[in-house]
């Protein structure tokens, strides 16, 4: 179960709520990884993954636009970071094409162990700089 903790607070609500938002798409991914009714995953995994490009690009300009009004400082770090996280994500995109029944759920945990790490070393340690 993946949820937004007390721990990955920054205070300001419409970063957290989007932040949720993204916690919302790793439980997705994570209860599609449990589900051992669906024998084809690719579908709903390249479902979740377009959800996650278009809702961390959107994230991603709106948490930039906040942090260069406040003057938040290591803005460069942060957008440094979430260029990276959307090749990383767009990565895992691509090789949805070339899935099979043996390897899709070893691609799904490759990508809640991206959001973990994500959710850890990002919004854990630096989002929640913003206060
Ligand atoms: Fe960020
Ligand atoms: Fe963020």
């Amino acid at each position: 179960m993946y949820e937004l903790k007390d721990s990955y607070l920054t205070g300001v609500k419409t970063i957290d709520d989007q932040h949720r938002q993204i916690f919302k798409l790793a439980d997705d991914a994570y209860q599609l990884l449990k589900d051992e009714n669906k024998l084809f995953k690719d579908d709903d995994l390249l479902k979740i993954v377009k959800g996650l490009q278009e809702y961390t690009q959107y994230h991603f300009t709106e948490e930039e636009t906040y942090m260069e009004a406040i003057g938040y400082e290591g803005l460069d770090t942060q957008k440094r970071h979430h260029n990276q996280f959307i090749k990383e994500i767009d990565a895992i995109g691509q090789e949805i094409d070339s899935i099979s029944l043996g390897n899709q759920n070893e691609l799904i945990e490759m990508l809640l162990e991206k959001l973990t790490t994500w959710f850890q070393e990002h919004i854990e340690a630096l989002d929640r700089k913003i206060t």
